[in-house]
């Protein structure tokens, strides 16, 4: 069988491999919406899961780890940076086919076959890390 090219099987990376990195400073990030973030040639989509109203001290790191998602930018369909579309219903919408992914499981609900990687996170300071 020949294999599909755009389905990422969400096979679990070998942990030992994952290392807690630096993407930006919270500062950085808008209030609302999907950011676009680049590092080391990968590309990653990071988002609130709702709106920032409140200024950010006032937040416990834990409820800022709660509230942010790291997920790969590349729709598995054909490709498009998922940080150029928006939030709706709990699930990031890919600006060129409107595929949905859930923002906590990375699944397409009509299709689970189609995923994105979601990551954990952490906050260092005023820096989200994500374990990549
Ligand atoms: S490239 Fe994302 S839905 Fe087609």
């Amino acid at each position: 069988m020949m294999e599909n090219p755009f389905v990422d099987n969400q096979s679990e990376p070998d942990e030992s491999t994952l290392v807690w990195t630096p993407l930006c400073p919270l500062s950085a990030l808008p209030s609302e919406g999907v950011h676009y973030v680049e590092l080391k040639n990968r590309m990653f989509a990071v988002l609130w899961t709702e709106p920032v109203s409140e200024p950010l001290e006032a937040v416990s790191d834990e409820e800022l780890v709660e509230r942010l998602r790291v997920l790969d930018d590349r729709c598995p369909h054909a490709g498009a940076s998922l940080s150029a579309g928006h939030i709706e219903e709990g699930c990031i919408i890919c600006p060129w086919h409107h595929w949905a992914f859930d923002i906590n499981s990375g699944k397409c609900p009509d299709a689970d076959v189609y995923a994105v990687r979601r990551y954990n996170v952490r906050i260092v300071g005023d820096v989200l890390e994500a374990k990549i």
